[in-house]
């Protein structure tokens, strides 16, 4: 033992060279290369025990109808809200053969999965890494990396490429999945307010420890890349991994681990509580916070205009869903139409009334335009959303009136230089 120890420069676990392709130990297993860009980009090298080209010669395949819910055609959506009621469990049953796609653009999009069968063969998708949202759930992800264990509310990071399998946990499974297809997803940090907000790299949970197996037998991998399925079949086990150095890998991130930006006198926008940037898309949680004490704490009426908005309801009551909408569905608002509060919050806010908490998760993925909606989702979308609006026609608060610009006038005189409480004492001497 030296006297000092070091940390290395690169995350790394077990048996590894001294750097990557050098040393005399590269004599005696096998190096693999995960690389991004090229071999320019972010990587990692594992150290195998066998060869990771054992594949058994003609049993390679293409797998036509593998999982057809992930292909499942997409279609331009046009201008009304939807909203998706619960997904059934797939009729395939497990993690990638139930997949539905949800939503797509050309570099991001979103699925769900409810699985029930356990996974019989190993999984790599070469076209996306994922980023999945358990929101029901619990299991170990098993990769090349060592294994992570998961829970309700974790979201898993599953970079391209990384051969895994989800070892299912009792109890039933409901997992929302974005994919991303030009890059990896990066964490969101505002140049004002630093690398902690709203969280931390600290948060992230690495594999630690590996499950070395020294195994033989028929091993399944299946690959995707587009919505070509393709399968091969390797002698020994694909996690006979005896070390591994790099920073690309998978990782959990926990949902309670979000700190959001919380402001008292002005309403936070979606896009501060981002917590991941994709090409085409940025991610964002609504989590557990106070509630704005003299801003508006429902939120502005909006048209987004470069994205279409996807909304994952986890947990709580939803105050912007007004009632429509409960866990496990999804509201999707198109680019460029117009919403916000349902009228019953609406209603809350101009009488004043504050919860204090905002007790909800859900979990927000925008997508750039064009942004598609796949036939799935259609079929799963409730025939009634639209009308969550419908009180805007009818409370006679929110109807025509004759007398409504004098009465607005007046308020304006009265109101509209007016400010709120939480501010420094008048300065007698400023106007
Ligand atoms: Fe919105």
């Amino acid at each position: 033992m030296e006297k000092y120890e070091y940390f290395s420069g690169t995350p790394e676990v077990g048996i590894v060279p001294r750097a990557p392709h050098a040393g005399p130990l590269l004599r005696h297993v096998f190096e693999q290369e995960h690389g991004r860009g090229g071999f320019a980009g972010k990587v990692s090298h594992t150290y195998h025990l066998y060869p990771p080209t054992n594949w058994l010669p003609g049993e390679g395949r293409h797998l036509p109808q593998w999982a057809p819910g992930w292909e499942s055609p997409l279609r331009p959506i046009g201008g009304l809200h939807h909203v998706l009621g619960v997904a059934p469990a797939g009729p395939a049953g497990d993690v990638y053969r139930g997949m539905g796609r949800l939503v797509a653009n050309a570099t991001a999009a979103m699925n769900v999965t409810v699985p029930r069968a356990p996974m019989d063969y190993f999984f790599e998708h070469h076209g996306a890494t994922m980023v999945f949202f358990v929101h029901e759930g619990r299991g170990a992800l098993e990769t090349t990396f060592g294994p992570i264990e998961y829970r309700k509310g974790d979201f898993l990071i599953v970079p391209k490429g990384v051969t895994h399998r989800f070892e299912l946990g009792p109890g039933p499974h409901y997992y929302w999945m974005y994919e991303s297809f030009a890059g990896d997803p990066e964490k969101s940090e505002a140049p004002t307010t630093g690398q902690f907000i709203t969280h931390s790299r600290s948060d992230y949970r690495f594999p630690r420890s590996l499950d070395t197996r020294n195994e033989s037998g028929r091993f399944e991998i299946v690959s995707k890349v587009d919505a070509t399925y393709t399968r091969r079949v390797h002698p020994t086990h694909p996690f006979d991994v005896i070390g591994w150095r790099g920073e690309y890998l998978p990782y959990k991130f926990a949902v309670e681990d979000v700190r959001p930006l919380v402001a008292d006198r002005s309403h936070v926008p979606p896009s501060g509580h981002t917590i991941f940037t994709l090409p085409g898309c940025y991610l964002c949680v609504f989590t557990v916070r106070s509630v704005e004490k003299e801003g508006m704490w429902v939120p502005f009426f909006h048209k987004n205009l470069d994205y279409l908005e996807t909304l994952g309801y986890h947990f709580g009551d939803f105050f912007s869903g007004g009632g429509v909408v409960g866990a496990g569905m999804v509201s999707l608002h198109p680019v460029g139409l117009p919403h916000g509060p349902k009228p019953r919050s609406l209603q809350a806010f101009m009488d004043g009334a504050n919860a204090g908490v905002h007790q909800e998760v859900g979990i927000m993925a925008d997508f750039a335009n064009p942004t598609q909606v796949s036939e799935l989702a259609l079929g799963l979308s409730r025939p009634d959303y639209m009308s969550a609006w419908a009180g805007y026609t009818t409370d006679p608060r929110f109807t025509y009136a004759p007398g409504r610009l004098a009465e607005v006038r007046a308020l304006g005189e009265r109101l509209a230089d007016a400010r709120d409480t939480l501010r420094p004492p008048e300065d007698e001497t400023r106007v």
